[in-house]
């Protein structure tokens, strides 16, 4: 077992913190427990609420390496676990036939079916590193349900097989962490293995502060209204609520721009940064129109 990385759930909160990630009670209490019961977190939620960035910034206080696996759909166990050196067995073969004609193909065999010859994709290279590692598995949705099984002997035994080498197990186990944007279900096996931990829009003052955190020298007031008319504007029904990743570039928008103070009119000439879709911008610039009273109360 590996010593446990962090004392209390409070200090996860704190230490994140640090590195200008705001969690909250949930998040945070998940990664205690991950790492006292050694178990994987399946993090899902909606695009740009931090999911990604949590594992980064999980290894950033942990001073370990990210090792990150992007999935995509076609991914395969080449391009997640390992894959053997071909061209170098190849070379090798040919070089053992000129030196000699009396070495047997069991010694060729158990030669380039070793270490040297395995190229190490991030799976594979997560179990044997010997520093301390965080395991990023990225949008896991994306891969096929059939390559998902793959994932199921890291998870639950941090092991691999490979069956010219055998078992390797790994020396530490690593912190692992699972995104989804559950565009599909994930297999029972995997969510079984894993914690799960749902990472949905920031409440406004966790927003805020993260506006604060991350925008260089915006006021107070101004994070402040932002949070408030993003939260406001998700309430409308869309086809694509703004992210914390847009609400941060809008406030940074509105920072080029010298605003200090959010009208209706400044809001609906911006809101493009913040929505995606002619239909959603649309149908926020009505709602700014119909309701620039509350602008003006909260810009006071
Ligand atoms: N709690 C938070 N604290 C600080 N920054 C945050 C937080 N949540 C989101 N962010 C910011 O939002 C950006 C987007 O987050 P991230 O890329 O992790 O989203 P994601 O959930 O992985 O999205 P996707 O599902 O599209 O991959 C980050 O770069 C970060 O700057
Ligand atoms: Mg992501």
């Amino acid at each position: 077992m590996t010593d446990a990385r962090f004392s209390s759930v409070d200090s996860v909160r704190d230490q994140l913190r640090e590195v200008d990630y705001l969690s909250d009670e949930g998040i945070a209490g998940i990664i205690y427990l991950a790492d006292r019961l050694g178990k994987p977190i399946l993090v899902e939620g909606p695009a740009g609420t931090g999911k990604t960035q949590l594992a980064k910034s999980t290894a950033e206080i942990l001073g370990a390496r990210l090792i990150r696996l992007q999935c995509y759909e076609g991914l395969d166990e080449s391009k997640a676990l390992y894959e053997w050196n071909y061209k170098k067995q190849l070379l090798r073969i040919q070089a053992t036939k000129a030196d000699s004609d009396d070495t047997g193909w069991a010694d060729v065999s158990e030669d380039i079916f070793s270490d040297d010859f395995l190229l190490t994709r991030p799976l594979l290279e997560a179990i044997t590193a010997d520093e301390p590692v965080v395991l990023l598995i990225d949008e896991v949705d994306r891969v096929e349900v059939e390559t998902e099984a793959l994932l199921l002997e890291i998870l639950s035994d941090y092991q691999v097989s490979i069956p010219e080498l055998g078992t390797i197990t790994a020396k530490q186990i690593p912190l692992v962490f699972l995104t989804s944007n559950n565009t599909r279900e994930l297999s029972e096996a995997l969510k079984r293995r894993c914690l799960y931990l749902h990472v949905d829009y920031p409440d406004m003052e966790r927003e805020k502060e993260i506006v604060l955190t991350k925008v260089p020298n915006i006021t107070e007031s101004l994070a402040d209204q932002v949070a408030r008319i993003v939260r406001s504007i998700r309430q409308i029904e869309l086809k694509k609520a703004p992210s914390v990743s847009e609400t941060l570039d809008w406030a940074n928008t509105l920072m080029l721009l010298g605003v200090e103070n959010v009208d209706a009119e400044t809001a609906a000439d911006t809101v493009n940064i913040l929505l995606k879709y002619q239909s959603d911008i649309a149908k926020a610039r009505k709602e700014f129109a119909a309701d620039s009273a509350a602008f003006e109360a909260a810009a006071t």
